[in-house]
């Protein structure tokens, strides 16, 4: 049977907001009006469907748009959209509307919140917005790159001031719970301690000998990446201060992190990403979720990649520890 033609796209961008999201933003708004279609942006994630906050899209709406970070469509968490209720009503919303396609830019939970609607009978495709690349069906999520860029070039500054002083520091960086974020800066700035919550046995012994042990060698600083997902920087802080007498201080880098303007490859990647959103809905798919493995952008049913699970590949957290701290390679902190 031939699937009925789409003649309406609506765009939206959920959870915690990301660099490049205005990218993909823009992409699904010019990839579907060279196509024939109408484009109405939504503001303010799935809030906004239930408020109606619907307006019509041109290509000039989203002129200036791609080099800004946040989303010019605001973002939100939505209580009511978690309830069959305000899912049913955000269907009939669409209907109304005439949205008879959907784009959800966000992360995992966005994607629940599609899936939703999808059984619902609205065409859904997600698109992966999150700086914490915690999305199991692709190797890239839009943001982290941007996020990641960020960091490093701030923890590179407390690491001069981590000299100066001869201090330890505690640098925490988000990722809600995933440590992704930490382990990338880990790599990039070198630090001697990388902490995250897939792989960290709370060996604080340990973690306090290996401050010893560096600061015997001469090293006059430690830098402790710790992510988000374990948190209580301030709380460790204190108690390695306690034990090695050495002057600790936490930074936590908190939404600096989610904001600025996107790197190239965000722009390009979302951009992508967007443009492939529109085409699987002309193609007539729904509930799907497109992602990027081994080179390629590909899709995924949402239910399969809801159910996907994802770890920090083995070999690169095993290179990672070897070139922090002293570690031997069966180190497992
Ligand atoms: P992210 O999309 O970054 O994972 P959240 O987990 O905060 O961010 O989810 C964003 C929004 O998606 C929520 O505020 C809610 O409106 C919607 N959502 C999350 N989980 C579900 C669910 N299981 N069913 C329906 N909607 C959901
Ligand atoms: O998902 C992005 C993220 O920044 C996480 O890293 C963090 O845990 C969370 O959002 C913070 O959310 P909020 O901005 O609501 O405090």
């Amino acid at each position: 049977m031939a699937e009925k033609k789409i003649k309406t796209i609506g765009v939206l961008t959920s959870g915690g907001d990301a660099p490049g999201m205005n990218a993909a933003i823009r992409a699904v708004v010019r990839r579907g009006l060279s196509s024939g279609l109408n484009v109405k942006g939504i503001y303010k994630g799935y809030n906004g469907l239930l408020n109606e906050e619907i307006v019509d899209m041109t290509a000039k709406d989203v002129s200036d748009t791609i080099e800004r970070g946040g989303t010019f469509l605001y973002t939100a968490r939505c209580a009511e959209f978690r309830t069959e209720e305000g899912q049913q009503r955000g269907a009939e919303v669409c209907r109304k509307h005439g949205i008879d396609g959907l784009v959800v830019i966000g992360g995992d939970g966005s994607f629940a919140g599609a899936q939703k609607l999808a059984n619902l009978g609205i065409n859904t495709i997600g698109v992966p917005g999150t700086i914490d690349l915690d999305i199991a069906c692709t190797e890239y999520t839009i943001g982290f790159d941007t996020a990641v860029n960020t960091a490093m070039e701030a923890i590179d500054k407390v690491r001069d001031t981590s000299t100066s002083h001869e201090r330890c520091s505690i640098i925490e960086v988000m990722g809600r719970a995933a440590g992704y974020l930490a382990m990338w800066c880990g790599i990039a700035n070198g630090a001697e301690d990388i902490l995250i919550p897939e792989k960290y046995n709370y060996d604080e012994e340990k973690l306090i000998s290996n401050i010893i042990d560096s600061r015997k060698k001469g090293k006059k600083h430690h830098i402790i990446i710790n992510a988000e997902g374990i948190g209580h920087s301030e709380a460790m802080a204190k108690r390695i201060e306690a034990a090695t007498g050495i002057e600790t201080r936490a930074t936590i880098l908190g939404h600096m992190q989610r904001g600025g303007s996107p790197t190239c490859r965000d722009r390009v990647f979302a951009s992508m990403m967007g443009a492939m959103a529109v085409d699987l809905l002309l193609e007539g798919k729904t509930c799907r979720v497109v992602g990027y493995q081994n080179g390629k952008f590909v899709d995924y049913d949402i239910n399969e990649a809801l159910a996907m699970q994802k770890n920090v590949d083995p070999y690169m957290w095993e290179v990672c520890n070897s070139l922090s701290h002293n570690y031997s390679k069966n180190d497992t902190v």
